[in-house]
């Protein structure tokens, strides 16, 4: 039922990882999260890693952004080898080139909505007042337009999920990573919230990482790697992805 995965020499790659091997903690509380795990991801696609609660899929995202070193394994981003980096180094790329939605937002309190939107900006050196203007473009691109100065803290769970959203696209990164994006969001804004990422999936050159555990997200899959205990046992796409779903969704 497989597909076998993307031919490098065919297409270009936005993420390579091999050999992906974590582990958390010591002794009897050691939980090796990773197994040598290998991914793909190509230019141009929006491609879902789905799998069950615990498998690994927020430790492979953190290794793929960088925010988390694995204990052997390589990863390469955007023709960029991450593993060997000095970490200012992978912070540099990562600020510069990759936009993540955290599965648990992180959102920064003390900050109005405008000003966490504007942070990936103002890291790459735009100046504050350019980036507030283009951040509340964006929070009015995912329906929080007004809100500008309000606090995270003033928001439902969704809607933090939308400020977080518009963070990471704020930069026009050319690899989004998202965890669980639509998961605290209702239908309707569920969707609106898929097309704004299919957009950026679409442009060229860049490319969206996205876990989730909602069904209602597969129909926008190029491609869907799936993942268990630790490792990806399986990638779609084209007539194998059409399969997939059907058998997913099917109640
Ligand atoms: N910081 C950590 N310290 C200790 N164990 C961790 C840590 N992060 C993850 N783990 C463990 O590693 C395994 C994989 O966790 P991970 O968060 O990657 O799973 P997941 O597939 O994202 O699950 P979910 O769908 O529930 O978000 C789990 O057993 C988890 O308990
Ligand atoms: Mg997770």
């Amino acid at each position: 039922m497989n597909t076998a995965p993307p031919s490098p020499s065919t297409d270009r790659l936005a993420v390579s990882a091999r050999g992906i091997v974590k582990a958390f903690g010591v002794g009897d509380a050691r939980t090796q999260a990773l197994k040598g795990t290998d991914f793909t991801a190509l230019e141009g696609e929006l491609h879902l890693i789905v799998g069950p609660s615990g498998c690994g899929k927020t430790t492979l995202l953190s290794v793929l952004a960088g925010t988390l070193e694995s204990d052997q394994g390589e990863v390469s981003v955007l023709g960029t080898r991450l593993t060997g980096l000095a970490a200012s180094q992978v912070t540099r790329f990562r600020c510069r080139h990759i936009g993540f939605i955290f599965q648990q937002f992180n959102l920064i309190p003390t900050l109005s909505l405008v000003e966490n939107v504007s942070v990936p900006l103002l890291l790459n050196g735009t100046g504050r007042h350019e980036a507030e203007a283009k951040a509340a473009e964006r929070l009015k691109q995912v329906g929080l337009a007004g809100r500008e100065r309000q606090r995270p803290t003033q928001l439902s769970g969704g809607q933090q999920q939308r400020v977080a959203i518009a963070r990471a696209l704020v930069h026009e990164p050319r690899l989004v990573i998202c965890d669980e994006p639509t998961s605290a969001l209702d239908s309707v804004t569920g969707h609106q919230i898929m097309d704004l990422l299919s957009g950026a999936a679409r442009a060229p050159g860049r490319s969206v990482l996205i876990v989730t555990h909602d069904p209602r997200v597969y129909g926008y899959a190029d491609r869907i790697s799936e993942m268990e205990d630790g490792r990806v046992t399986g990638v779609h796409s084209g007539d194998s992805l059409a399969a997939f779903i059907h058998a997913e969704t099917r109640s």
